[in-house]
């Protein structure tokens, strides 16, 4: 099947209340690992890439290995690239094979927001490529743009309509509280999130999809299998996995995950050191690795998105 746009797919979560899964790819393992987890639940996906992504892989692999997950799967795949930092970026990706770019403008002044992504919005839509702005901003790493708690803000409910309609855009992220990363509440902090927030937007722009960033949920276990074979991450808190489920009930059609995917890696590849200190061969590794992403796309599928068999 050839890669689609997300606009079925979120004309659908949005009916139906669920949510599609948006992971960061950066290489073949991780292609499969997500894939496969899709094609078992037969479940929409949608793989995003990173400007680090691009300058880690080439824009032309990713490319050619997401292409080829979508062949082989049958499944509805739109390749995304995600925070766009310019329009010279969005640009190569949209005449370079993506589906979907995010032009994130959330760390300008308002009205430069609205100019850049209403210029990345008429690019994109005359050569049939979809565009996700974003308003409010997170906390937390992307790339190499460190977001302190104090520069993070959330979105103002009442620009949100404004912010639509100017520009074009097909899906809107919004900041809640969520923040990249893995660290995203302080020990002893209790998670929370801005659902009052979330309700505002969706009754300003009824049946339009809002997406949901820094969404992992970080699996104690595997940080605990990481530190137990010698790995050092601090206590590390992501959202609860009840919340995400009402984020999906809701206007959120887009739940973006990357952290999850690194730390369940990583468990996986330093237990398979731990316990096998002889091997170098990196198929022996990678597979335990790959097996891993795919237990928890699956995961997410089954019990957070609510995308399984809506592919
Ligand atoms: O939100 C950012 C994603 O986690 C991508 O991370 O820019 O390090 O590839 P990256
Ligand atoms: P996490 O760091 O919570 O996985 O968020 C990823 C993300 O928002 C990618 O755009
Ligand atoms: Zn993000």
């Amino acid at each position: 099947m050839p890669l689609v746009t997300t606009t079925e797919m979120f004309k659908k979560a949005y009916a139906g209340g669920y949510a599609v899964g948006a992971f960061n790819v950066n290489n073949m393992e991780i292609i499969q690992g997500i894939t496969r987890a899709a094609k078992k639940h037969n479940a929409p996906v949608i793989l995003q890439v990173s400007a680090g992504a691009r300058k880690y892989a080439s824009h032309g692999y990713l490319v050619a290995m997401v292409k080829a997950a979508a062949e082989e799967t049958g499944l509805p795949i739109a390749l995304h690239l995600d925070h766009g930092p310019d329009f010279e970026t969005c640009k190569a990706c949209i005449d370079g094979g993506f589906t979907s770019v995010m032009i994130d403008g959330s760390h300008l002044p308002y009205e430069e927001n609205v100019a850049l992504t209403k210029q990345v919005v008429e690019y994109a839509h005359p050569r049939g490529v979809v565009v996700e702005g974003e308003l409010g901003q997170l906390a937390g790493i992307e790339d190499d743009v460190n977001v302190s708690e104090d520069d993070a803000h959330f979105t103002d409910p009442d620009q949100v309509f404004d912010f639509v309609t100017r520009t074009g855009v097909d899906s809107l992220a919004i900041a809640i509280g969520t923040s990249h990363g893995a660290y995203k509440f302080k020990p002893g902090q209790k998670p929370q999130l801005r659902f009052d927030i979330l309700e505002e937007v969706a009754q300003k722009l009824p049946g339009f999809p809002i997406v949901l960033h820094g969404a992992s949920s970080v699996n104690q276990d595997d940080v605990k299998t990481i530190n137990q074979y010698g790995g050092q991450m601090p206590d590390a808190i992501g959202i609860p996995e009840e919340m995400l489920r009402q984020a999906s009930s809701m206007a959120v059609c887009k739940i973006n995950v990357d952290s999850d995917i690194r730390i369940a890696m990583t468990a996986a590849i330093r237990k398979h050191f731990a316990e096998n200190p002889t091997h170098f061969d990196p198929r022996q590794y990678l597979t335990p690795a790959r097996d891993a992403i795919e237990r928890v796309v699956s995961h997410k599928i089954e019990t957070v998105l609510g995308c399984e068999n809506k592919a």
